[in-house]
């Protein structure tokens, strides 16, 4: 139900000087004040509970070649509203999402330039705030060029912070945490592991932001519905603590060319004295359009296999031959080409991942390096890289094809681009329709390398359409997509919801070939990247170190196996890979019956505690199943997870069974010692569970039956 009130009034119009005007959120935990200068600049203040958040700070949006929209404004007309409503979500963490707000539109003129018009839109959520500037229709805003952004977040003190650098083409760093003061973004210049990156400055950081107060107030700083617009980085002012939008740049210099009418995303601040209630937002949701296409029956959240980490790890080749030193999509004959050996994706190595999916009621088997091109697709900022459509002489579609349908499972479809959009743009129609004709219905998208139009960067404006124009052009062939290396998202997948998820961060595979993921990365994901959208983390690898494969080999997972099970629950996506080998699984089946269990769409999530940086226990009801996973995660730090049962409204008594560090398990020592033991549990029981340096713990809760209720005994805490 939508109730739309439309109360208060219409303010004056302020000839010239200074206005102001307040409003509170819903519940009254924050209130939002708008003001202009004696200068006729707008700004803004928010406070949390009577605190100051964000300190009296300037909006403002500056052209090209005409006079900016940052001062000389006078306030026509000012109006106040106040929304609630309630959704439901074809899928996600919870089933029903409440929209509830007030708003503050403030309509402003320049008198000085001809009575330019531009809107900001405040909205003021009992979790935080979202605003944007809008652009009415006018002569004299008609098409124009924005060299950036001058939206400032004056910060009250030097909180801790949870950044990267900010950066223009990669977000595949690890995070730091300083205080505001000691941010030093200079290591954006030399991470090795990331092939493409645009270092800005010093001063730059990524959002989204996660950062505390000394007294205890948690703050996140992102964007909502990043479209026809750059990604937004911030720029810091360390003396200050005030940080301010700095825009992605084209290949020319420009940041976005607008035509009017038009807005820009929301820059949004979510805020609260819990940590808890930071990752139950749904702010950036809320500020998204409804579902842009009428049916989304065929959209389904699914978990896969693939033959995927065994080129990671170096066991097998995504290229079908050795030595060549360049090929070419027309002259090059691929028949004539000697097989390395190592090839990953041959027909007979694709049957036996469709096999083991069959088995273990897996919905799709990934396939990369399937298509020709592989042998010389990276590093050569080549445009007709790949053409999508042909496989290799050792691939046999039509066979798997088929294959794959006997056995009710889809083949997932892999699109690396190697960032030659422009090649990828020319042959997506024909792409689709070959997947159309093949039965694949899910594709995985990725930009390795440096983009093609050449000079654009990831997260400017021109590849942030490209991204749209892909979820487009998928939903109308009813395809789901999977995005590698695109810019962060903004909740987009509320509008396009066979978007399923993005990697867009610093993802498992690092693990397998760089320096890696450090063991409190995933504590921190869920506060910052993930605040967006679902993440294709790929989790689920159980050989942790990966000397196995190549003796000497020094790269690990920096997380112990129970970790790695947890993160199905800790680190939300209804796409969710079962990213190790097969053959790795088959040793530890006990542990790998928790994977074949776990949902991947939920009708509820209760976060039950939660540290950025620190630890994270989270519990989710399986959508329209009475079923509950739970995963705890904790960083370099072993701490005891506590799971506190009457926070979740279960009326009966459950079969749990906890997948957890075994007693002597530690991420570097011994990271695959793991116990699995099951009790009877209810509202009542609080499990306590030790989790390892780097370690975790995945709990099932199923309906007891009455064979459990005579063999498992209830959970007591001094067992
Ligand atoms: C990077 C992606 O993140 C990874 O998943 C993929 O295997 C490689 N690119 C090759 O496309
Ligand atoms: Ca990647």
């Amino acid at each position: 139900m939508r109730v739309k009130v439309f109360l208060l009034f219409v303010l004056l119009l302020s000839a010239t000087g200074t206005f102001a005007q307040s409003i509170e959120s819903p519940g009254k935990k924050l209130s939002l004040s708008f003001g202009l200068t004696e200068a006729g600049e707008p700004t803004y203040q928010l406070s949390f509970g009577g605190k100051a958040v964000v300190k009296k700070s300037r909006l403002g949006i500056e052209l090209k070649d005409q006079p900016a929209l940052t001062k000389g404004f006078t306030v026509a007309k000012a109006v106040t509203s106040q929304t609630d409503e309630t959704w439901e979500t074809v899928w996600g963490e919870v089933s029903r999402i409440r929209n509830h707000y007030n708003e503050l539109k403030v309509m402003l003129r320049q008198p000085s330039q001809g009575g330019r018009t531009m809107i900001i839109r405040f909205r003021l959520f009992d979790d935080g705030l979202g605003f944007r500037y809008e652009i009415p229709a006018q002569d004299g805003l008609k098409y124009f060029i924005i060299s950036d952004e001058r939206t400032e977040f004056n910060l009250t003190g030097d909180h801790k912070t949870f950044w990267m650098p900010g950066d223009y083409d990669s977000n595949e760093y690890t995070y730091s945490t300083t205080k505001l003061s000691e941010v030093d973004a200079t290591r954006g210049k030399s991470a090795q592991e990331i092939s493409v990156k645009s270092f800005i400055s010093a001063n730059a950081v990524q959002t989204p932001l996660m950062m505390k107060t000394f007294d205890g107030l948690y703050i996140n700083i992102h964007e909502a519905a990043l479209v026809n617009y750059p990604a937004m980085n911030l720029l810091l002012d360390k003396q200050a603590y005030a940080l301010t939008s700095h825009l992605v740049p084209d290949a020319v210099g420009n940041k976005a060319y607008l035509q009017s009418p038009c807005r820009t995303p929301w820059r949004t601040v979510v805020v609260s004295d819990r940590a808890a209630d930071i990752l139950a937002s749904k702010l950036i949701l809320n500020l998204n359009e409804p579902p842009q296409m009428s049916d989304v029956s065929w959209i389904r959240p699914q978990k896969y296999v693939g033959i995927w980490w065994e080129m990671h790890v170096g066991k097998s080749t995504w290229n079908y031959a050795d030595g060549v030193g360049s090929t070419d999509l027309v002259e090059t004959d691929w028949k004539s080409l000697k097989p390395n050996g190592k090839h990953g994706a041959t027909t007979e190595n694709t049957k036996r991942y469709i096999d083991f999916a069959a088995r273990h009621g897996f919905d799709g088997v990934l396939v990369e390096g399937w298509n020709i091109g592989w042998e010389d697709w990276f590093g050569n900022w080549k445009e007709d890289m790949f053409d999508f459509v042909t496989p290799y002489p050792d691939f046999d579609l039509k066979e798997l094809q088929k294959y794959a349908a006997d056995r009710k499972v889809k083949l997932i479809m892999h699109h690396e681009t190697s960032a030659s959009t422009s090649n990828y743009e020319r042959r997506m129609d024909e792409a689709y329709r070959f997947m159309n004709l093949h039965g694949y219905d899910s594709v995985k998208t990725g930009y390795v390398g440096r983009i093609i139009p050449r000079g654009e960067h990831h997260d400017g404006q021109w590849m942030v359409n490209h991204y749209l124009r892909v979820a487009r052009k998928t939903a109308r062939y009813k395809i789901m997509l999977d995005a590698h290396e695109p810019v962060r998202p903004t909740g987009l997948h509320r509008s396009y919801p066979n978007w399923l998820a993005s990697e867009a961060a610093r993802g498992n595979e690092f693990n397998a070939w760089s320096s890696g993921n450090p063991p409190e990365h995933e504590t921190i994901l869920p506060f910052t990247r993930l605040m967006g959208g679902p993440m294709d983390y790929t989790p689920g690898i159980f050989q942790i170190k990966l000397d196995y494969y190549q003796p000497g080999k020094k790269e690990q997972v920096h997380t112990t196996l129970a970790k790695q099970l947890a993160l199905y629950v800790t680190m939300y996506s209804p796409l969710q890979m079962a990213a190790d080998l097969p053959e790795n699984y088959e040793r530890f089946m006990d542990a790998f019956q928790f994977i074949k269990d776990v949902a991947v769409d939920w009708d509820d999530t209760r976060i039950l505690e939660a540290e950025p940086g620190d630890y994270l226990t989270i519990a989710r009801k399986a959508r329209k199943k009475d079923e509950w996973y739970v995963g705890a995660i904790t960083d370099e730090q072993a701490r005891t997870a506590s799971v506190k049962l009457s926070d979740l409204p279960l009326k009966r008594w459950y079969a749990a069974t906890v997948y957890a560090d075994a007693a002597d398990a530690h991420w570097e020592k011994n990271p695959m010692a793991y116990k699995i033991e099951s009790f009877l549990v209810n509202d009542e029981t609080t499990l306590k569970i030790a989790l390892a340096s780097g370690g975790g713990a995945a709990i099932s809760l199923k309906p007891a039956s009455a064979d459990d209720m005579k063999k498992l005994k209830p959970y007591k805490e001094s067992r």
